[in-house]
């Protein structure tokens, strides 16, 4: 969370609300909310429309397209560390983001890794990844997976 604070910042990451929101913020102010929200414990609500079993995009990935499982870097499987949790995000933001990080139009992951395997999902996958990730019920701060 303070890397997404100190991004709307620096305009690494750009969103009209955000960015007039962080303006103002001290570097204290930003270490304070996201130690804040790290340990508030919060649980995500996740959506009605649960998907039961793992989507194969974010189970396996795409070996023929160098895709890694989504699950490697956010969860399920181990959690690393900077991959922010995904469970009970909304599907429409979830989408949003897969699509900016596609066109590059969201550049602010170290590395381009977002923007790498987003480049490579198709609209179905991104679909699937998203409803998947927005069904899950879970705590999405204050926990490490399992
Ligand atoms: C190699 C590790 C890695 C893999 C594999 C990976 N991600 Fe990510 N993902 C990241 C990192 C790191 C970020 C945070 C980028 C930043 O600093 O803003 C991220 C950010 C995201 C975001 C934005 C979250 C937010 O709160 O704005 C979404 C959505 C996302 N990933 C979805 C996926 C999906 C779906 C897959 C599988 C198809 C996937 N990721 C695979 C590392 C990864």
């Amino acid at each position: 969370m303070y890397k997404q604070l100190s991004d709307f910042q620096s305009g690494a990451r750009t969103n009209v609300i955000m960015t007039s929101i962080v303006k103002e913020l001290t570097d204290r102010d930003m270490l304070d909310v996201a130690q804040y929200f790290a340990s508030s414990g919060h649980v995500a609500s996740g959506d009605d429309k649960s998907v039961e079993t793992e989507p194969s995009i974010v189970a396996h990935g795409n070996p023929t397209k160098n895709v890694v499982s989504c699950a490697v870097c956010h969860g399920g499987v181990d959690h690393k560390a900077g991959a922010p949790f995904l469970q009970g995000l909304s599907a429409s933001y979830l989408s949003t983001q897969l699509n900016a990080f596609a066109v590059s139009e969201r550049h602010n992951d170290s590395g381009e890794q977002m923007r790498n395997i987003a480049r490579n999902l198709t609209e179905t996958e991104i679909k699937e990844a998203a409803a998947y990730y927005a069904g899950l019920k879970g705590r999405t701060t204050g926990v490490t997976w399992p």
